[in-house]
């Protein structure tokens, strides 16, 4: 199985640029035209949060624009940018929630017959703050959605915060503060049931385990956080290359993920 991820596309309002210099509208145009152009095409694309800079419905409207020529079943979750009740009404039947709940976590879960891993989206995000939290009630929520998972059909977990210490000072400080340690003994308990987990926020390529379990951490489709392990570092963004992850999972392997520039470079060659 083939799945494309993007991440914290920051979708801003028609006309404005993020923090004054980023065009995140025309990096989503170069972002889904480097996707049409993959072969084979990937069979889903994940969205692990910060669809949008202000969570408007236009900007969610204008996401889904630029997404529909793909083709492409897809699936988001909610990053601190994102407003759950907004989501709902841009992605209906995604994340249902009962009348009057719409501001309800946004988790869902999807097996379909022919697919060989269970998606699992998971909401990370505590409304109109940076930091994510995972609640007792989101952290049963998932555990009993894991019993549902086994080695022969593994769970894929999706989620914004990434659930470790990233060494990037000022984004650890906005990062997953509450059921960190309840979220990684289920993950450990659980190891044996889940292909990998998958997340954003700090827009940068970080790679960790919990309990033998990869947790790949995306960068961002348009601006990433500048390097900086310094304690007392500030948060900056760059301009580094954007990239999409492109996730092959099968049984023999698990899973086996590269990174795809999204801009053009010279190349390729042959090698005589
Ligand atoms: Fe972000």
């Amino acid at each position: 199985m083939l799945i494309a991820q993007i991440t914290d596309l920051h979708v801003t309002r028609a006309g404005e640029l993020l923090a004054n210099r980023v065009d995140t509208r025309a990096a989503l145009g170069k972002c889904v035209a480097r996707l049409a152009r993959l072969e084979p095409q990937p069979d889903l694309l994940l969205i692990t949060g910060d669809l949008t800079e202000t969570a408007t419905d236009e900007e969610y409207a204008y996401l889904k624009a630029a997404l529909a020529p793909l083709g492409l079943p897809y699936y988001v979750v909610p990053g601190n940018h994102d407003d759950r009740a907004t989501m709902r009404r841009a992605f209906p039947g995604m994340a249902p929630a009962d009348a009057g709940a719409e501001d309800a976590p946004f988790c869902f879960a999807v097996a379909q017959p022919d697919w060989p891993l269970r998606l699992i989206g998971l909401d990370s995000i505590v409304p109109r703050r940076s930091a994510g939290a995972l609640c007792a009630e989101r952290l049963a929520w998932l555990a009993a959605q894991l019993e549902q998972a086994d080695a022969a059909r593994p769970a894929l977990l999706f989620m914004h915060h990434p659930p470790f210490r990233t060494g990037i000072a000022p984004m650890d400080a906005c990062g997953l503060l509450q059921g960190l340690d309840e979220f990684r003994a289920l993950i450990t308990a659980k190891a044996g049931r889940i292909a990998g987990i998958l997340c954003g926020h700090v827009h940068r390529v970080i790679h960790a385990a919990i309990g033998g379990v990869p947790v790949l951490l995306a960068p961002s489709s348009a601006h990433q956080i500048t390097l900086d392990l310094r304690e007392a570092a500030p948060l900056g963004f760059c301009l580094e290359p954007a990239k999409i992850v492109l996730h092959d999972w099968r049984p023999e392997t698990g899973l086996v993920s590269n990174y795809v520039y999204i801009d053009d470079f010279p190349g390729p060659y042959p090698f005589k």
